[in-house]
């Protein structure tokens, strides 16, 4: 039994999710050439993903990793806790956040908020996958998206970083899984 099984549909194979993030860190190469950037992952899901953009990046560069809670309940809709901050003083530098799914937006909208407060000299914000939404004005997006890597149905998705339960982060895709794994 594979973690394979699990999967009805495949929304992004392997081969077009590498593709992309062939060309977002190419473009990002450009930009930072000589600026020495931070680049920020968000924990766990935008590891996969960070990983992969600094690996296309030729050029000097840190890393540092940030993670975070949030919790889109009824009740505390909004609420984001931080479980691990940076170890980097960001004031005046550039930093590129990288993030696995635009869905609320609520993680991203208080993560920007938050790392804004800091100083920093620039903020670059790549998210894998943004969630299009039949309504838009539900989906917090009060920054840019620099980079976004691919707009997908609102459904949710698993692979590549992104979990169920912590479960099918390593798919080197991304998929949505069979109906009877929720039952489980
Ligand atoms: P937000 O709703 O935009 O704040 O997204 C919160 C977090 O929920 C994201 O950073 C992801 O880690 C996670 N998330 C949102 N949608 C999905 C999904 O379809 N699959 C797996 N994780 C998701
Ligand atoms: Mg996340």
């Amino acid at each position: 039994m594979t973690i394979n099984n699990d999967i009805k549909e495949i929304f992004l194979t392997e081969e077009e999710i590498q593709n992309r993030v062939s060309e977002i860190a190419a473009d990002l190469e450009k930009k930072y050439e000589g600026r020495n950037p931070l680049v920020i992952c968000v924990l766990k899901g935008g590891a996969m993903f960070m990983m992969d953009i600094v690996k296309h990046m030729n050029i000097p560069l840190e890393i540092d990793f940030m993670a975070v809670q949030s919790y889109a309940g009824t009740q505390s809709q909004g609420v984001v806790k931080i479980l691990k901050d940076l170890d980097t003083d960001i004031s005046d530098r550039d930093i590129i956040v990288v993030e696995d799914i635009l869905d609320t937006g609520i993680t991203l909208d208080y993560l920007i908020g938050l790392l804004r407060q800091r100083n920093p000299k620039s903020v670059c914000v790549c998210a894998l996958l943004v969630k299009e939404k039949k309504d838009p004005s539900v989906q917090l997006r009060n920054y840019t998206i620099d980079y976004e890597g691919f707009t997908i149905r609102d459904e949710f998705v698993v692979g590549y970083g992104l979990d169920y339960n912590q479960s099918y982060r390593n798919l080197p895709y991304i998929g949505v899984l069979k109906e009877e794994v929720y039952n489980k």
